[in-house]
C-alpha cells in the first residue's frame, strides 16, 4: 500500500478536492484506496456523505484509544463510498479536543503509523487529508507517508505559507531522521488574473521546492461535483479539473523518490 498524504499550512487551497479526485482516478484504474479523513473540519467525510459529528467508528477512535492506552481495532473503520474501490476512515469534529488533550502522552505521532500496517493488504493506496493548522494529527499524517502531495492556490499569500511547510519539513525530517519527497501542485490557475500568473511565475523561480510542472486549473465543475459528492475525475473525466487530476496521478505514480526531489532540498 502506497500512502500519500495531501497537506498544505492554509485553509481552502484545494487539498480535499486533491484526496477526492486523485482517489477518482486511482479507483479508475482498478486501484483499491483508502482515504482517511484528519480534518476535524470533516470535509472529506461530509463530502461521501457521512456525519463529521459522529466520533463512533471514525478516526477518532484510533487517537481516543491512544490516550486511554485501550486496544481498538482499525480494520472495522473503513466504510465504503459511492466510489467503488474506494474507502474512507471518517473524521469527527471531538478530534480538536482530543489534540488538546493529547500533549504529555508518549507516541502520539505514531498512532497511524502502527495501525496502517493491519490495512495494507486491504488497499493499494493511502490517501490521508489533513487540516490546514499543524499539530499532533499532521505529524501523523507525515511520518505515515511515503510521499507529500502540497496543494498550493495561486495566489498572493500562497508562498507565505509555502515557507511555512518547508520549515515544517525540516523540522520533520530533524527529528524523525527522514526526509519525506514532495510535489507542489499550483492549484485554482486562472490564466485571466495576473494574481495566478505572477505566483506560478515565483513557484517555478522557487529551486527549493520540487514543483509539478502543469496546473490544476479552475474548474467550477469541481465544486459541482462536490454538491453532488462524486469526485469530478469519475463523474465528467474530460472535464479540465478532472483531466489535470488524471495527468497529476500519472505524475505521482511514475515519478519515483529518485525523480522526486528530497524535502529539505537534496536531490
Ligand atoms: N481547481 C478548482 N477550481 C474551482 N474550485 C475549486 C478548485 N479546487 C477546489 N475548489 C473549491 O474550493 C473550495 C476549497 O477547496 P477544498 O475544500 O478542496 O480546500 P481545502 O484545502 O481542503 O480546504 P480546508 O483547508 O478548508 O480543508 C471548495 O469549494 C472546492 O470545491
Ligand atoms: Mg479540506
Amino acid at each position: 500500500m502506497k500512502t500519500w498524504t495531501v497537506m498544505a499550512q492554509k485553509g481552502g487551497v484545494g487539498k480535499t478536492t486533491t484526496v477526492v479526485n486523485l482517489a477518482g482516478v486511482l479507483t479508475a484504474r482498478g486501484a483499491r484506496v483508502l482515504a482517511i479523513d484528519l480534518d476535524p473540519h470533516g470535509s472529506l467525510t461530509s463530502y461521501f456523505g457521512f456525519d463529521p459529528e459522529q466520533d463512533e467508528g471514525s478516526v477518532h477512535e484510533l487517537f481516543d484509544a491512544a490516550v486511554g492506552e485501550r486496544a481498538v481495532d482499525v480494520t472495522r473503520l473503513p466504510r465504503r463510498t459511492v466510489v467503488d474501490k474506494l474507502e474512507i476512515i471518517t473524521s469527527a469534529t471531538a478530534l480538536v479536543s482530543l489534540e488538546r488533550r493529547c500533549g504529555q502522552v508518549k507516541g502520539m505521532g505514531r498512532v497511524l503509523n502502527r495501525h496502517l500496517p493491519k490495512l495494507e493488504a486491504r488497499y493499494d493506496y493511502c490517501l490521508i487529508d489533513c487540516p490546514p493548522t499543524l499539530g499532533m494529527l499532521v505529524i501523523n499524517a507525515l511520518a505515515a507517508c511515503e510521499l507529500l502531495v502540497v496543494p498550493m492556490q495561486c495566489e498572493e499569500l500562497a508562498l507565505k505559507s509555502l515557507d511555512r511547510l518547508l520549515r515544517t519539513l525540516t523540522l520533520f525530517g530533524n527529528s524523525s531522521g527522514r526526509t519525506l519527497p514532495h510535489l507542489v501542485v499550483p492549484t485554482m490557475f486562472d490564466r485571466r488574473t495576473r494574481a495566478s500568473r505572477d505566483t506560478l511565475l515565483s513557484l517555478r523561480c522557487r529551486e527549493d521546492i520540487n514543483l509539478w510542472p502543469e496546473v490544476v486549473p479552475v474548474d467550477t465543475q469541481l465544486r459541482e461535483a462536490a454538491r453532488l459528492g462524486v469526485p469530478l475525475t469519475r463523474w465528467q473525466p474530460e472535464a479540465r479539473g478532472a483531466e489535470a487530476y488524471a495527468r497529476l496521478c500519472d505524475t505521482l505514480q511514475n515519478n519515483r523518490r529518485r525523480q522526486l526531489r528530497l524535502a529539505g532540498g537534496a536531490a
